[in-house]
């Protein structure tokens, strides 16, 4: 990959954002209720002490896919995820139910990538068997660990056991499985580390995504944080992480997302390549593009707040048109994260500014050795992926002039 700055021919002057086709469409739905909250945990989840209200969810859900429709009128959806929370605590009528009014609302196209998240301590056969008929052909499981010391010091709600038997289930019914792994846990040693992504790659999924542990702020992590790897400790782990899933032959085509040939995520990818995404449920978030610009939605997050929100006849609890100024740092915190980069043509394609917005920033990235940049393509190089904020700092609106 070339280093030096290739000059990228603009024709006339920097113009306003105006986008000269749609991007790729993708649906997002969120369920927000867990059995039991996770410490470490931010996602916007619910413990479910008084049951979970499913059929009135399921209801507000579609009425929101309805007061939606103006907003993406005949574009076409290229793939569906459901996550949460833990979305595995639907019935699979209710999958079905939601999946039927989807299709019934949009066209989602033939061959798109239908994920659930699911969570080993709600997986049962039967179950699974009825979520594929339903039409979900992806499916997302959060094993985390396989060290029983450590699931109980995550507060999870299965041991290794459960989460192994459900990885298995997964398998006999989606051909697309992906496993969540989180490495750098309270008092794990960098063996314990390696022993849990090698029983991972042995289950033989098509997808891992391997997270560092990180202490966000509002859970119970953060408030009384428990003893966790050092930096150092942490990168050794990341490198054990990456070594032994390359051996196994697994891509490592995202900061934390690992596939073989093939079976990449394509829901996430289309977030990553700054498409575009309709965000449905309690706390969504949806990014839309018009011609104009882009606009970005927000629901409200708590589940009753939300459902009286979609019943009053509108779901939206925020909704703003991105400023100019703050795209080319939104694109490049999406683009950056993917080991291969993103074709060049992508940043004036999808945020409508001109390339050479950018280009103060490119130069003094690559003259830190953190991008590397050609006609075709921007791409992160080995240092820009170790040093991922260093380099989207470049992008930030303050230092637009850099
Ligand atoms: C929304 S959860 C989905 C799965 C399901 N709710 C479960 O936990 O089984 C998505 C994934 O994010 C990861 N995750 C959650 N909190 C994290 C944190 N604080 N640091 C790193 N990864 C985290 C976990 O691996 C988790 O499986
Ligand atoms: S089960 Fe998943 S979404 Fe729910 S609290 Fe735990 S990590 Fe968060």
């Amino acid at each position: 990959m070339a280093r030096r700055l290739v000059p990228i021919a603009v024709a006339g002057q920097p113009r306003p954002a105006t986008l000269a086709a749609l991007p790729t469409l993708s649906l997002y739905v969120h369920f927000p209720w867990c059995l039991r909250k996770c410490p470490y945990c931010d996602f916007n989840s619910h413990e479910a002490r008084d049951g979970i209200p499913e059929p009135a969810y399921l209801a507000a859900l579609i009425a929101d896919l309805e007061q939606s429709l103006p907003a993406v009128w005949g574009r076409p959806v290229t793939s569906v995820f459901i996550g949460g929370g833990t979305p595995s605590l639907m019935s699979a009528d209710t999958v079905d139910a939601l999946l039927a009014a989807v299709r019934a609302r949009l066209t989602v196209l033939p061959g798109a990538e239908i994920t659930l998240e699911a969570n080993p301590g709600t997986a049962e056969a039967g179950r699974f068997a009825a979520y594929r008929s339903a039409g979900v052909n992806r499916l997302s499981l959060g094993v985390q660990s396989f060290n029983p010391r450590h699931l109980a010091a995550l507060g999870r709600i299965h041991d290794a056991l459960e989460a192994r038997r459900a990885v298995e289930l997964a398998l006999d019914h989606f051909d697309n499985v992906n496993l969540d792994l989180m490495y750098a846990l309270p008092g794990q040693t960098l063996e314990e580390a390696r022993a849990d992504i090698r029983a991972a790659a042995a289950l033989g999924t098509p997808h891992l995504s391997a997270y560092h542990l990180t202490l966000e702020p509002n859970t119970a992590f953060h408030r009384a944080p428990p003893p966790l790897p050092d930096a150092d400790l942490a990168a050794r782990m990341q490198d054990a992480v990456e070594e032994t899933l390359a051996w196994h032959g697994y891509g490592h085509y995202e900061v934390s997302a690992f596939a073989r040939p093939g079976e990449e995520c394509r829901h996430n990818l289309n977030y990553w390549l700054f498409g575009d995404y309709l965000g449905i449920g309690a706390g969504a978030h949806g990014k839309l593009s018009a011609p104009d610009g882009i606009r970005r939605q927000t629901r409200p997050r708590h589940p009753q707040a939300y459902m009286r929100a979609v019943e009053g006849g509108n779901a939206m609890e925020e909704a703003h048109a991105v400023a100019a100024a703050d795209l080319p740092f939104e694109f490049m915190m999406n683009a950056l994260r993917l080991t291969e980069g993103v074709p060049a043509r992508l940043f004036a394609e999808r945020t409508g500014l001109p390339p050479e917005t950018i280009r103060p920033q490119l130069e003094a990235a690559v003259a830190r050795g953190l991008l590397d940049v050609s006609a075709e393509r921007l791409a992160p190089t080995a240092l820009g992926r170790r040093f991922l904020n260093d380099l989207l700092q470049l992008f930030l609106p303050e230092r637009a002039e850099v």
